[in-house]
Order: structure tokens, then sequence, then C-alpha cells
């Protein structure tokens, strides 16, 4: 056995103590009825106060339906969906906690990026979107009914690297990346072989152009 050095054991026993009981006082607090908002405080400092994100590489979680949220943090949990945080983060809390951290943001407005983006290219992009993805995206990728997301306004850095690990399924099929749904599957891949690399850059500039 690797022996330790004691600031070593005490600090891992310390993380280990201060993951399990923060994860139990959260259970114990919603098992009492308590506040969903003391959860949220958790994700404050990554996604911003009220789930409106700092960018650009971690999405704003405010204004999201609430079975996108609930589906999205059962995947990352599961390993389902590829990520690089939320994985260890998700696992601390059960579907309950979700729920109730799904309703405090859903509450909540979707606060639009400012970002810097390339008109001609939006335009395309605007084009693009409503021929492969508004079905599903309503409203020019607005529209938190769908249930898939919202991508007007989203940060572009992280949009990108989500998109991009659907279109590695796409392409490959397999590994770990992010398997869209048929459909969403059946139309990104028409995009890519009429639009290419372009086509993509236009939908990021096209979601990124609305502030
Ligand atoms: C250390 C930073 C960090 C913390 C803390 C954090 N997140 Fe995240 N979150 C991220 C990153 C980065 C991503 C993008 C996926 C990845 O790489 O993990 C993300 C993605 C998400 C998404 C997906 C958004 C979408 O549009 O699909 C949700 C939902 C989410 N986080 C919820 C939460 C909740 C709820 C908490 C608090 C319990 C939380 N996060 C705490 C960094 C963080
Ligand atoms: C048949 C419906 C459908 C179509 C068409 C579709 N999508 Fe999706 N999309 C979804 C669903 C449902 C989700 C929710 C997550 C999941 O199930 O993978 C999603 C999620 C996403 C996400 C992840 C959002 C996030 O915050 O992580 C991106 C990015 C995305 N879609 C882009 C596109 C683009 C670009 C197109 C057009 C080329 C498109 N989608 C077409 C249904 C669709």
């Amino acid at each position: 056995m690797k022996i330790k050095t004691l600031s070593q054991t005490i600090l891992a026993a310390g993380l280990a103590f201060g993951i399990s009981s923060a994860a139990n006082a959260a259970e114990k607090k919603l098992m009492t009825g308590a506040s969903a908002s003391m959860l949220a405080n958790t994700c404050a400092g990554c996604h911003g106060t009220d789930g409106a994100s700092n960018g650009p590489g971690t999405p704003t979680i405010s204004g999201l339906s609430v079975d996108y949220f609930i589906e999205t943090m059962q995947g990352f949990k599961s390993g389902e969906i590829p990520s690089t945080i939320m994985v260890r983060i998700a696992k601390g809390y059960s579907d309950a906690e979700f729920k109730a951290m799904a309703t405090h943001f859903g509450k909540m407005k979707f606060v639009h990026a400012k970002q810097t983006f390339n008109k001609k290219l939006a335009k395309k992009g605007a084009k693009i979107h409503d021929k492969y993805c508004e079905k599903c995206h309503a409203d020019g990728g607005n529209n938190k009914e769908d249930d898939s997301g919202v991508l007007a306004g989203q940060w572009t850095p992280y949009l990108k690297w989500t998109l991009n690990d659907y279109i590695n399924f796409v392409k490959d099929g397999e590994g770990a990346k992010r398997e869209p749904v048929k459909k969403m599957k059946k139309r990104l891949k028409k995009m890519l072989k009429k639009k290419g690399q372009e086509g993509v850059d236009a939908l990021l500039n096209f979601y990124a152009s609305q502030q």
C-alpha cells in the first residue's frame, strides 16, 4: 500500500467528508421541504448567480425547461452525456434534487450572452437553422418548450463544443460522444453534407447574434 503523508490523509478525509456531508445536508433539507436555492448556491461559482453564466466555456442554465434540465443532469450522472466537470457534480445529487434545481432555475429568465459574431455568417446561419434545426429548436433556438435546450444566446465556445460532440457521433458513430435523437442525427448529417464546416460556423454565429 502506498504510504500517504499525514496532510494528504487529512486532505483526502476532509474532501470525502465535505462532499458526502454536503450531499447529506442537501438531501435532509429537501426531505424537510427546504430550499432549492440552497442547492443552487453550489452552482453559482461556475454558472453565475441566477444561472446566467459569465461564460464562455460554461453554459447559462437559467430558463431551461424542467424536463431538459433533469434529463441532462441524469445524462451527466450516468456518463451518457460527455462532460468535463458535470459528471462529478451530478453524482452528488438525487432525482428529487435535480427536479428541485430544475424548477428553481426554470423560473428564471435565460440571459442572452453578449458576445462577438460575424454578421454575414449569422445571416447564412439563420437560413440553415430554419431548414435543418427549427423544427425542434423553435423560435430560432429560443423556445424552451421543445425540451431540447436553448441555443439562441448561449455562449459560443460551449455550444461549439457540445455541437462537436454530436457531430463526432454522426461522423464516427461511437466512442465518448453525444448521441443525438434520431431525427436530429439525420438533419445534422444532411446539413454537414451540404454545407460542411462553414454551415456549423454559420449556425454558431446565428445563435451568438441573438442578444
Ligand atoms: C466547477 C464548475 C461547475 C459547477 C460548480 C457546476 N457546473 Fe454545471 N456545467 C459546468 C460546465 C463546464 C458545463 C459543460 C459540461 C461539462 O464540461 O461538464 C456545465 C453544464 C451544465 C448543464 C448543461 C446545460 C445545457 O444547456 O445543456 C447543466 C444543466 C448544469 N451544468 C447544471 C449545474 C447545476 C445544477 C450545478 C450545481 C449543482 C452545476 N451545474 C455546477 C460547470 C459547472
Ligand atoms: C428532431 C428534433 C431535433 C432537430 C431537427 C435538431 N435537434 Fe438539436 N436537440 C434535440 C433534442 C431533443 C435535444 C436535447 C438533448 C438530446 O436529446 O440530445 C437537442 C440538443 C441540441 C444541442 C445541445 C444543447 C445544449 O445546451 O447542450 C445542440 C447544440 C443542438 N441540439 C443543435 C442542433 C442543430 C444545430 C440542429 C440543426 C442542424 C438541431 N439541433 C436539430 C432535437 C433536435
